[in-house]
């Protein structure tokens, strides 16, 4: 008789997904609720699963992954994995696998709509008209700033700093961009220059981050480099919100140092600097980089075959290590 997978899933996903596990016989437990389950929760449920999806919001370290035992695959429901300890999956001969490509066209529009948000003081503007306050055409009303021909610093030139320097293509802007390794082909496109984080930093008009979170970025924008911004620049995050240090953030928008920002994540998600909402030169998103329909059907369809792959196969289709 074929055996009966048990998949653990911390929230709802799309149906999309479910319904490819359902279709094989799995048995899912689906924690279908607006808040994470507590890991009391996890470790429990997890003791008797094979498979887990989780999110980006849910923390799954050592402990977690030590009491796992019959755990075989954890699917991220993301691209970024830095919830999840990974080399302590590998050691565990734990699979784990992310969404990645499907997601970089939704999470770089995304971008530009922060960078035309902030440019073009959209959230202000559209505030002033809902409360009446619109009499008519004014020559300095909501000046906001030019984004054609201006410079654009890339913070990671991965598939997604990659699709957002595209896009800026079309408003023929100068691209700039930091990589731990040269990109030729994206050069050739795009006519990118790589250059080292201060420059990049002291050059840029617009500075977007699309590194993952890591030891090494962590802070990576720190009040001194975000000091070397260059005055009236703007700042977008839709990568991770620990890369920026929020508290010198707010200090650089205050100063003046930063014209805006357009944020998508946050250094504590979900709390948020108190300072941030009370700013009117920036823009605040739920963490959506990914939220669009199509993408996030298509995100729950591969976290699940992902969890088939690993179980029946025994090998990952978007695997981020190397457990055998
Ligand atoms: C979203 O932030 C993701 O990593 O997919
Ligand atoms: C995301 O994972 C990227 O490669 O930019």
């Amino acid at each position: 008789m074929k055996k009966s997978f048990r998949i653990y899933v911390t929230r709802k996903i799309p149906d999309a997904g479910l319904e490819l596990l359902k279709e094989r016989g799995y048995s899912l437990i689906v924690h279908d609720s607006e808040t994470p389950p507590t890991k009391e929760e996890l470790a429990r449920e997890l003791k008797d699963c094979d498979g887990l999806i989780c999110l980006l919001s849910d923390s799954i370290d050592r402990e977690l992954i030590g009491s796992a035992r019959r755990l075989k695959v954890i699917a991220n429901y993301a691209v970024g994995f830095n919830n999840i300890d990974v080399d302590f999956a590998t050691k565990r001969k734990i699979f784990v696998t992310n969404t990645p490509d499907i997601l970089t066209p939704a999470t770089a529009d995304l971008t530009w709509a922060l960078i035309l948000a902030v440019s073009k003081r959209i959230v202000e503007a559209d505030a002033f008209v809902r409360s009446g306050r619109f009499k008519g055409w004014q020559p300095e009303l909501f000046l906001g700033y030019d984004v054609t021909g201006k410079t654009l610093g890339i913070v990671g030139a991965g598939r997604i700093g990659q699709a957002v320097a595209r896009r800026a293509k079309g408003f023929e802007m100068n691209i700039l961009y930091v990589s731990n390794s040269p990109k030729e082909q994206f050069e050739a496109e795009t006519g990118a220059k790589r250059v080292e984080l201060e420059e990049l930093l002291k050059t840029s008009d617009f500075v977007s981050i699309h590194c993952p979170l890591t030891q090494k970025t962590f802070h990576l924008l720190d009040g001194t480099r975000l000091r070397l911004m260059k005055h009236g620049a703007i700042l977008i995050n839709t990568a991770r919100g620990p890369v920026v240090d929020e508290t010198a953030l707010v200090d650089a928008l205050k100063s003046g140092r930063l014209a805006g920002a357009g944020l998508d994540v946050y250094e504590n998600e979900p709390q948020i600097h108190p300072e941030l909402p009370t700013m009117k030169n920036v823009v605040l998103l739920p963490h959506i980089g990914s939220a669009t329909t199509e993408t996030r059907n298509e995100m729950a369809r591969m976290a699940a075959k992902n969890v088939i792959s690993v179980l029946e196969k025994g090998k990952a289709v978007n695997p981020v290590n190397s457990p055998c």
